[in-house]
């Protein structure tokens, strides 16, 4: 049944001149796991390739975040220097992501001096205006190591739980947010050493000086077209009271203050302050590439940037960037589509208690297995879709994303092209057969409709960042075709060729309708099944020009005549085995 739907906001009437999507850089500590891609790249993946087959300007940028305590410290559990750690995960991160074909245009890092260049000029531009405050803190300092230490170096008794073993920003045995100076005892994680207060000077940006802009701009301005989830978070924040933020640190690991900055030595950027600007790092990157101009992606307002992220990125990206991104006078995102959580067969994900399934384990469990490849890349993009955590928190299991691969894209989707080539290359030579509409009935009028509807439907939830309710029209456009082969039973027809002179004309216009509605599924299931769709285009003999998104709605895709190659399987069959297999590894 197809879902009520409306274009609910007209926001841009004319379309933006070109785009700029970003998703968020992940740490460089680490693999990722399928959370992360369900939040953040893979929903960022569907919306670029839309674009992209509308041929829209638009630029895909990332790269990994080498910076922040998450990177000495992993760099220290693993017994290995903070470089070689990125080194290493920068590498399997970007192999990962081109395993899944997220194709970004670039993938950047921000370790490189480019970003180090760029981050340090945003800092000193916004000094140079006045933007930025300085103010004297007390912070916890370790005379053993001789250096002040960030939240997550130090470890002391939880105020809450008790638990011995929390840190300066968490405990994580409760869960419970932590600051510094509540925990009980707090130590230096480097040294042991108990630890004293001492005095150290920071520049801080002055959110609260900006209040009444971002109540406006997202309060006012975006209350209507931005998730309700990410409305919600920015009010709690504006209205809890928006105090100065801490834009530099005392560390050694991050982009270093400029010498001629007094009293900035021995400081860092806080790697909250740099990483978004590794967004811009990463569109220079990616003009000096392709020999383009970077600037207007940043400075022209008829730029579209939209930062796909996960929720616990949100007051970073609506709030904190945006006051930097409006003091330099850049533009400003348009829409900011945050997801929630993903949990994990009844639990929430978490690294630390090792209940996860990284990018990586999918990878070579069945992408990189013997009857693997794009299949099951699009196997998983197909499942992740489905329960984006859009609105909500939602839940991968082995038996949900078995059923959505057997239930619905071999059963349903597979299954329909896979009669329709069959048949195909049984009843009409393997050629594309002639149309005779004097012949229409209901079905094949409804057929048609139903194909016309769809696409302009499934354009405006894409465009509405509903990239789940897209998806499920997209294959509920599948299930229609699959009713109406159903209805026609050209195999029955085949039995009366002899007898009645209309049966072979019957089979061609159920078969012509069939293909032309593969070659629209290619074409709309492409921003979400890429590796499917190259499949379908090889199938059809045709070139990747035809999956224009302007080519969806078109009943003449496929010309009579037109010879077909033999038909492939789109999608294998989940085993039992295979569930069970996870599941057990899992635990
Ligand atoms: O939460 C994270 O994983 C951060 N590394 C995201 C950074 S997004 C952007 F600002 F770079
Ligand atoms: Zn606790």
């Amino acid at each position: 049944m197809g879902k009520p739907w409306f274009p609910v906001f007209l926001h841009h009437m004319s379309a933006p001149k070109r785009y700029l999507v970003t998703s968020a850089l992940p740490y460089a500590n680490g693999l990722k796991h399928i959370g992360h891609l369900a939040g953040a790249y893979i929903p960022a993946d569907i919306y670029v390739r839309y674009l992209r087959a509308q041929k829209r300007e638009v630029v895909f940028v990332c790269g990994s975040d080498e910076h922040g305590t998450a990177i000495p410290i992993q760099a220290k559990k693993e017994g290995s220097t903070p470089q070689a750690t990125i080194d290493k995960y920068h590498q399997a991160l970007k192999e990962d992501f081109e395993n899944l074909s997220v194709s970004f245009d670039v993938y950047h890092r921000t370790s490189e001096s480019l970003h180090h260049e760029t981050a340090s000029t945003f800092f000193t531009h916004l000094l140079e205006k006045g933007a930025l405050i300085t103010q004297e803190s007390e912070q916890y300092y370790d005379t053993v190591s001789k250096t002040f230490l960030a939240d997550r170096y130090i470890k002391g008794t939880c105020p809450h739980c008790k638990s011995d073993q929390a840190y300066g920003d968490q405990c994580e045995t409760c869960g419970r947010t932590l600051s510094p100076d509540e925990l009980i005892n707090p130590v230096s994680t480097l040294s042991g050493a108990t630890l004293q207060k001492k005095k150290t000077m920071h520049w801080y940006l002055p959110l609260n000086q900006h209040e009444d802009f971002l109540r406006n701009w997202i309060l006012g301005e975006h209350a209507k077209d931005w998730r309700p989830t990410v409305v919600g978070q920015c009010k709690s924040w504006i209205e809890g009271g928006l105090q100065p933020r801490a834009v530099t640190r005392d560390l050694d690991w991050g982009v270093k203050l400029p010498d001629s900055i007094p009293g900035g030595a021995g400081k860092v950027l806080y790697v909250w302050f740099d990483a978004p600007i590794g967004y811009i790092s990463a569109t220079k990157q990616w003009a000096l590439d392709h020999g383009k101009d970077w600037a207007p992606f940043w400075q022209d307002k008829e730029t579209k940037l939209v930062h796909f992220i996960g929720k616990d990125n949100i007051v970073f990206h609506c709030i904190i960037f945006p006051v930097m991104l409006k003091l330099h006078g850049y533009i400003l995102p348009e829409q900011v589509p945050a997801n929630e959580f993903l949990n994990l067969e009844g639990d929430k994900m978490s690294t630390s208690r090792n209940w996860k399934l990284d990018m990586r384990d999918y990878i070579n469990d069945f992408v990189k297995a013997a009857n693997g490849g794009g299949q099951c890349v699009d196997m998983l993009r197909y499942y992740l879709t489905q329960i984006a955590p859009e609105t909500k928190d939602s839940e991968f299991t082995w038996k949900g994303y078995q059923d959505a691969v057997n239930s619905e894209l071999v059963a349903i989707f597979g299954n329909f092209v896979n009669r329709t080539w069959v048949l195909n290359h049984k009843l009409c030579n393997g050629k594309v057969p002639h149309l005779h509409p004097a012949l229409f009935d209901e079905n094949e009028h409804s057929l048609i409709k139903d194909i016309q509807a769809a696409t302009a439907h499934i354009g405006t939830l894409i465009d509405q960042y509903k990239f789940k309710d897209a998806l499920f029209e997209v294959m509920n456009l599948a299930r229609k075709g699959n009713q109406y082969m159903q209805k026609k039973e050209p195999w029955v027809l085949a039995k009366h060729i002899d007898t009645d002179p209309s049966a072979q004309k019957q089979i061609d216009n159920c078969l012509h309708l069939c293909l032309q509605l593969t070659a629209n599924l290619t074409i709309l299931f492409n921003p979400f099944l890429p590796n499917t769709s190259l499949t379908l285009l090889k199938m059809m003999k045709v070139v990747d020009r035809m999956l224009n998104w302007e080519n969806a709605g078109s009943l003449k895709l496929l010309n009579v005549g037109y010879p077909l190659c033999a038909p492939q399987l789109l999608f294998r069959k989940i085993e039992d085995t295979e569930v069970a297999q996870q599941i057990e590894k899992l635990q």
